[in-house]
């Protein structure tokens, strides 16, 4: 199977209640854990890059890499999508480059503004069998490229059910991002970590079949956080959303989860544990194949257990 776009993948997803994993890649170890893993759970994958994934590694670079992940793993379904894309320029560029799927993040900007610029970008994808993920709502958090709204606001700024039948409709977006309480990075909640399942619902009912995604996925999982800091990292306080809410989502109308922040918790827990283990070594591939391997060992662990998309690769 060569690159394929996210439809059918959304189709069985949201039929047989579970979701499709969606992992970032900034190079090539990521990247090849991932499809290890995927590859021995026979898992649907999409892939994603973001702006600062480009601007580290080139866009070429990773492009490269993920052509060598589709023609090496010919049985597996791979979609490419661009992550948060803000203009319709880049999401154009995208497009025109081969990814199957690209996100526009218009999420900040007034419904109508948002409608529009999805349309134009829907406008240009559909007519070149590329599908178009948009976002309704607010996350919070702070990346490198993808501003959030602070901790304390993330309930203010939820998706709104009363907008969403419009969104679709009139921009005929594929899929669509709902912020529910998530956020991107390692510190997602101050308190209890907890997700507007009761929004989530509501949306779903009012937009029947649906494919619906969920940002800010990661669960930032105790074991790498206490190894980063047993082995000389900085990271108090640290929460992600825990897995069995993300299980729950997956079983509703989540049919797309973005996992970028547990690949980098996994790769630098490891890193860190044979710098510290090992001090005399400098041999690159003694310590980012370890971190590759962890990085299977929680991919096939998120497919298996968490979104349980492991075996429908055929679907
Ligand atoms: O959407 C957020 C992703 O985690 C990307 O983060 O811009 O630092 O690559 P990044
Ligand atoms: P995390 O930071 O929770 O991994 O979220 C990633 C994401 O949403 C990418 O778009
Ligand atoms: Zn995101």
């Amino acid at each position: 199977m060569a690159l394929v776009n996210t439809r059918k993948m959304f189709e069985m997803a949201y039929k047989n209640g579970y979701a499709v994993g969606a992992f970032n890649v900034n190079n090539m170890e990521i990247t090849q854990g991932i499809i290890e893993a995927v590859a021995e759970e026979k898992a649907p994958l999409i892939l994603q890059v973001s702006r600062g994934a480009r601007e580290y590694a080139k866009n070429s670079y990773l492009r490269a890499i993920i052509d060598v992940v589709v023609k090496e793993n010919p049985e597996i379904p791979v979609a490419i999508n661009l992550d948060h894309g803000d203009t319709f320029e880049t999401c154009r560029q995208f497009v025109d480059d081969g990814f199957t799927s690209v996100m526009i993040d218009a999420s900040s900007k007034p419904l109508e503004e948002n409608i529009a610029l999805t349309k134009e970008v829907v406008e240009y994808a559909h007519a070149r069998d590329v599908v178009v993920e948009a976002e309704l709502g607010q996350l919070g958090g702070i990346e490198e490229d993808v501003v959030g709204v602070s901790d304390d606001d993330i309930s203010k700024h939820l998706a709104d059910p009363n907008q969403v039948e419009e969104f679709v409709r009139k921009s005929g977006v594929d899929s669509l991002a709902v912020a529910i309480g998530t956020s991107h990075g390692a510190y997602k909640f101050k308190k209890e970590p907890k997700l507007a399942f009761d929004v989530l619902q509501e949306i779903a009912d009012r937009l029947p079949g649906f494919p619906l995604v969920m940002h800010g996925s990661s669960s930032v999982l105790k074991e790498f956080v206490d190894l980063i800091n047993k082995y000389g990292g900085d990271m108090p306080n640290a929460m992600g959303v825990p897995e069995d809410s993300v299980a729950k989502a997956s079983k509703m109308a989540i049919c797309k989860v973005n996992i970028d922040t547990d690949l980098r918790l996994a790769l630098t827990a490891k890193i860190r544990q044979v710098f510290c283990e090992k001090p005399g070594e400098f041999d690159p591939r003694k310590y980012l194949g370890p971190a590759r391997a962890k990085v299977k060992e929680l991919v096939r662990h998120k497919v298996h257990d968490v979104l349980c998309c492991a075996g429908h690769a055929f679907d």
